[in-house]
């Protein structure tokens, strides 16, 4: 079997993925409020060297230079998200023109580079000013939110075709309101539970928001996925492996997808009751055009007693001696294949795009170049396998690289190098890495290798 463009079919669409706070920078430009990312990583020990996305790519002043670089590489789809604060400072209420405008022209030189832009309206940087009021742990957040996706849809959907509502649910309740290790740093099962039934209400609500503001739009949200297995093949490790499953895999879509949340296999969802309203039931569901996966690894899981509310803990990749990436996540392109085969038996979902998939790995730039063999090898395993499960049936219609630029990665700070395009951080200069090369011959339709 070959692995080329055509092998996927005319129809099928091909980008690369970003997030506002991880490039943009401009933090406090004229006139955008601070999010819960610029107050997070102002807190000592948080993130990676104490670093932050105050600048980042400077992608806020360089976006012309970028959306350039993007149409020269061939790319003909781009997913980038908006940053509420920049649009509403306070989060809701006053307008920030400057930040309307701001989105206007990266819109506007996206389709003059022939470029489409797919945008997502939420990816994690909630407007301070809405944490202070609770944040995602507030039923307000629905009428909040409300508010800010109609008025993203009147101003730019008269270009912008494809939404997303969220970007992994998952992991900023979870992160950000359970563990504590990502904006806004919140800990604990209630505030956990409230946010993600408020996030679950919300993806439901902006997909019908955009729908009935805009008929022929395609509307998707996104969601992590990790393939699980069980570490043994023994009942204990099985049922660990299914409760994470549950929790990692399952929580978001299924309510999405009319089925409820999925409590039979995780019983700590039964408390999910007490921020319920009447008629949530019904809220929670949202016939979205397409489903966006996002998919990097594999998780091993193993029986632990003593871990609270789902007895399982992750086996580390660092601990199987399997080679893994900077995140320290196993590389395992079938990952994907089962991620896809599997989202393919859920009966409402119409549609299925790949909206992040990469790998993190150091590179050495030598002479301005970077020769970074590893990354091209992942992806051309991860899109074989992509093609494998279309020919198996799976309704994919899309992949998009994680990411085009190396950028802020959250609490790691800077250190985990995702992109296509290498940033000197010192001078913001970019460089396009052999990856990015191999990407723009695939998309030019060269057969870049024979898979088996
Ligand atoms: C996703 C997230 C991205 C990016 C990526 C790599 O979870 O949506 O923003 O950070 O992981 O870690």
């Amino acid at each position: 079997m070959q692995l080329n463009r055509e092998s996927f079919g005319e129809d099928f669409h091909w980008g690369v993925s970003t997030a506002a706070y991880q490039i943009e920078g401009g933090h406090d430009a004229d006139g955008k409020g601070p999010s819960i990312w610029d107050h997070f990583t102002q807190r000592r020990n948080k993130i990676y060297g104490n670093q932050h996305g105050n600048i980042a790519c400077d992608f806020y002043n360089l976006y012309q230079e970028d959306i350039l670089l993007m149409s020269r590489m061939h790319i003909p789809n781009y997913r980038f998200s908006i940053s509420w604060s920049r649009i509403f400072p306070e989060g809701t209420g006053r307008v920030n023109q400057a930040g309307v405008d701001y989105y206007n022209k990266l819109i506007n030189e996206c389709l003059l580079n022939g470029i489409q832009p797919w945008v997502t309206l939420y990816h994690w940087d909630l407007p301070q000013a809405l944490e202070s009021k609770g944040g995602w742990t507030n039923r307000e957040i629905l009428n909040w939110f409300e508010c800010y996706v109609a008025f993203c849809v009147q101003q730019f959907g008269d270009r912008v075709h494809w939404w997303m509502i969220l970007n992994e649910p998952l992991v900023f309740t979870g992160a950000g309101y359970f563990l504590g290790v990502h904006a806004p740093g919140k800990k604990g099962l209630t505030s956990f539970l409230s946010a993600v039934h408020h996030a679950a209400l919300c993806q439901a609500a902006g997909g019908r928001i955009v729908k009935s503001m805009q008929r022929d739009a395609m509307v998707g949200t996104t969601f992590s996925y990790s393939h699980v297995e069980p570490w043994r093949n023994n009942e204990k490790d099985q049922a660990a492996a299914k409760k994470t499953d549950t929790l990692l895999n399952r929580l978001f879509i299924e309510p999405l997808l009319g089925m409820g949340y999925p409590v039979a296999d995780l019983k700590i969802l039964n408390r999910l009751e007490k921020f319920y309203r009447d008629g949530d039931d019904m809220k929670l569901a949202f016939n979205m055009d397409f489903i966006g996966l996002q998919n990097y690894t594999r998780e091993l899981v193993r029986h632990a007693p003593l871990m609270p509310f789902i007895r399982a803990r992750i086996v580390k990749a660092r601990n199987r001696k399997v080679e893994c990436t900077q995140m320290d996540w196993e590389v395992h392109p079938p990952a994907i294949y089962h991620a896809l085969m599997r989202w393919k038996q859920y009966k409402n979902l119409k549609e299925i795009i790949v909206t992040e998939n990469g790998a993190a790995f150091e590179d050495f730039c030598i002479n301005d170049q970077i020769d970074d063999l590893k990354r091209i090898d992942y992806l051309k395993d991860h899109i074989s396998q992509v093609l494998l499960a279309k020919q198996s049936g799976c309704p994919v219609k899309g992949y998009f690289v994680w990411t085009f630029l190396d950028n802020f990665e959250w609490a790691e700070g800077y250190y985990p190098k995702f992109g296509l395009v290498h940033v000197n951080f010192e001078n913001r200069k970019r460089i396009i890495k052999n990856s990015g090369r191999w990407y723009t011959s695939f998309l030019d339709g060269n057969i870049l290798s024979d898979i088996s």
